[in-house]
């Protein structure tokens, strides 16, 4: 199967996101689409698979004309397009949502229950996951629900698979993982349109590449032929300088201490502190019981045992009302369903938590908060017409700058990062990196989960490594190394032996 599209443009109103874009995919290469945050990558592939009409430009499939009607037309025939954000109904089952419109019924119309569960369970399995299939799916970690949303485009016997960013949420062996069935399923002849921000994974998996800058594509490069400095330069449309900003950390006081935090069969005994000023990695793999640690901080979930502290004086918290009352921020990993309310403006989701510092005399001074809000935008580069415009009509990256965004704005002493660059481009990184910077030299103190174990090395003064909700150790970060953050991270220890 080859797939051209020739010349698509597209406008949302009056802001035109692609303007004569092409790009070319066919069968048994995998061709990646990069570009910043913004740049039209979905939308491109939204109107690949007939989700959006375009305003201009053809679609051949095999050297034939074709509109698909929808994701189910393109579906069946044979392009499954895996999104960037997950549709599932979260208080549904694994194999519910995997066999949702799909069925598999008997001749006398009854769900074959079995097989489905059989299905389900075997292309789990091909991916190496190991998963209850009837468990509600929200009770899933969202890399476990991408892994699903993989095998379920497998399901469909596709010839062409679009991935937008998979890997956002996956840890490095789900990874590499999931490259092997990529490069079987290549092998066996299907082609794969990969959109990724992680340039290594470009390298180690693209036959070509397509980079697209405000809804141009720019260069089209065997990946072969081209260097990560060219594909950045083409991305962002200037040489970046170095990928990590020099650190110069002044530690105050403890900040947070958490002592002996357990929560049975979730995580036991875990010990940290720290310090203002002080970023503190979370490394390990997924299911390891960060989020959960985190999550139980902040007051979204229970912990039976343990004491958490803010400023050596321990403190209850039940609620993230409460957590928010001392002072706490948390951006959690899933943006989609905690982080925002995709309805509402920029402006509303952006100032929110920070409303009261904005009222006079029991009113709402609306210039503070355009400002404030305009600033935060600026600062952080999120690519909107304005801040009026609703928070579901931004790409998958700018929707999570909106989302740190709101916890930076709200003054947070303790601020709590679940994967913060996850899914944003090279050079919002950088801005992210150098607003963490700024924030510690500001006195507050920063817990970052993170599964880029470049970024983790890159970016803190300390990393404490779970694994199993254990913390296996909390090493320096000058010291430490890729390896020795993963042996801590599988159970192993740093002085040669394994336990
Ligand atoms: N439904 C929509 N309504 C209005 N504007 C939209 C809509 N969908 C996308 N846009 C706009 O189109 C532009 C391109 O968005 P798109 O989601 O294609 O970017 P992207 O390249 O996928 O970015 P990211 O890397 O952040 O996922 C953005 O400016 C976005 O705000
Ligand atoms: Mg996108």
């Amino acid at each position: 199967m080859k797939i051209e599209m020739k010349n698509i443009s597209k406008a949302f109103g009056t802001n035109k996101v692609l303007e004569g874009v092409n790009f070319t995919v066919q069968s048994g290469e995998v061709h990646t689409l990069m570009g910043e945050n913004g740049a039209g990558k979905s939308t491109l592939m939204n109107i690949l698979t007939g989700l959006y009409d375009d305003d201009g430009g053809e679609i051949y499939v095999d050297g034939k004309q074709t509109q698909f009607n929808g994701p189910l037309d393109a579906e069946q025939h044979g392009i499954s397009f895996i999104h960037q954000e997950m549709n599932n109904f979260l208080e549904m089952s694994v194999v519910d949502n995997m066999f949702l419109n799909k069925e598999i019924k008997n001749k006398f119309g009854i769900m074959n229950e079995s097989k489905m569960h059989e299905q389900a369970r075997f292309y789990l399995n091909k991916l190496g996951t190991k998963i209850d299939v009837d468990k509600p799916i929200g009770t899933l970690s969202v890399g476990r629900q991408q892994m699903i949303e993989i095998a379920k485009s497998l399901m469909t016997d596709a010839k062409i698979i679009i991935m937008d960013e998979p890997t956002a949420a996956l840890t490095e062996n789900e990874i590499a993982q999931l490259f092997e069935v990529v490069r079987d399923l290549k092998k066996q002849g299907v082609g794969f349109i990969y959109i990724s921000h992680r340039m290594e994974e470009i390298f180690e998996i693209a036959d070509k590449v397509t980079v697209m800058r405000d809804g141009i594509s720019i260069n089209e490069y065997s990946t072969k032929d081209v260097n990560m400095k060219q594909l950045v330069k083409d991305m962002v449309g200037r040489e970046i300088g170095d990928f990590y900003p020099d650190r110069d950390p002044h530690f105050g006081k403890v900040s947070l201490e958490v002592q002996h935090l357990s929560e049975k069969g979730v995580f036991s005994d875990v010990n940290f502190r720290v310090h203002e000023g002080e970023i503190l990695a979370f490394s390990g793999l997924m299911g390891a019981g960060r989020t959960e640690i985190m999550r139980s901080i902040f007051g979204i979930d229970p912990h039976n045992e343990g004491k958490i502290l803010i400023d050596g004086k321990e403190v209850h918290i039940h609620s993230p009302q409460e957590a928010i009352k001392n002072q706490i921020g948390f951006l959690t990993e899933n943006r989609k369903d905690e982080g925002l309310i995709l309805n509402d403006s920029l402006r509303d989701n952006i100032a929110l938590p920070s409303i009261g510092g904005f009222v006079k005399h029991g009113i709402i001074d609306d210039k503070s908060v355009n400002d404030f809000t305009n600033m935060l935008m600026k600062r952080l580069t999120v690519k909107a017409q304005s801040a009026d415009v609703s928070a579901g009509s931004l790409s998958g990256g700018n929707q999570q700058k909106v989302v740190l965004a709101k916890w930076v704005g709200s003054g947070s002493r303790v601020l709590i990062l679940d994967e913060p660059t996850r899914g944003v481009d090279v050079g919002a990184k950088r801005e992210i990196y150098d607003l963490m910077n700024e924030l510690t030299d500001r006195h507050v103190a920063i817990i970052m989960i993170s599964s880029d174990l470049p970024e983790v090395l890159g970016m803190s003064d300390k990393i404490a490594v779970v694994y199993e909700g254990k913390i296996t150790g909390i090493v320096d970060t000058k010291t430490a190394t890729q390896e020795s953050v993963m042996t801590l991270a599988t159970g192993g220890s740093n002085d040669g032996r394994t336990n």
